[in-house]
């Protein structure tokens, strides 16, 4: 089921979110939601606090980046409460875009590469290093987790820039072609 993503001025998007447990009510049916959710807005990552569930989990398909970088190729995870335990010191800038920010999309600078420690769909622990678009998108929805947005990540005057626009997404003018809320 496609759920609607909350926009750039809800206030789920500015909280930390809380470690996921083994009985979260639903969380298999939320994870297949996260999915709809994620492929009906055409985007390569979902954070659960977009759709306003308060907990640190994400899915990611970096498939679309396939063409810019073979590490995208396939790449297709659930992350149950990940961590970054390492990163490279060099650094890569990228055009990024959120579902939560619709029509805005700037250069962020982050570590090239990560090491993430997390759960998957099972339950099991994974530690693994990221490069490329993959470690973008996850250092992107771990931001999510931590209720932080790309766009906190901008110089100042790029935001000041953005801010009319960041506003009248705030005010419901987004003009996504997905469902979207405010709260
Ligand atoms: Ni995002």
């Amino acid at each position: 089921m496609v759920l609607p993503v909350y926009v750039y001025g809800s206030g789920v998007l500015k909280k930390e979110a809380a470690p996921v447990t083994g009985d979260y009510p639903g969380l298999g049916q939320l994870i297949a939601d996260m999915w709809d959710t994620l492929y009906n807005a055409g985007g390569v990552g979902l954070a659960a606090p977009q759709v306003g569930h308060m907990i640190r989990l994400a899915v990611i398909d970096a498939s679309a980046f396939k063409d810019e970088d073979a590490a995208a190729n396939g790449f297709k995870r659930v992350f149950i409460n990940p961590e970054i335990l390492e990163w490279s010191e060099e650094m890569s800038g990228f055009n990024e875009g959120c579902l939560s920010i619709p029509g805005i999309h700037e250069e962020v600078k982050r570590p090239k590469r990560v090491r993430v420690r997390y759960l998957d769909e099972n339950f099991r622990e994974r530690d693994e290093w990221l490069d490329g678009v993959p470690a973008r998108i996850v250092q992107h929805e771990y931001d999510h987790i931590e209720g932080i947005l790309f766009t906190e990540r901008l110089a100042p005057i790029r935001r000041k820039i953005l801010a009319g626009k960041l506003a009248n997404i705030a005010r419901g003018k987004s003009g996504a072609d997905y469902k979207t809320k405010i709260a």
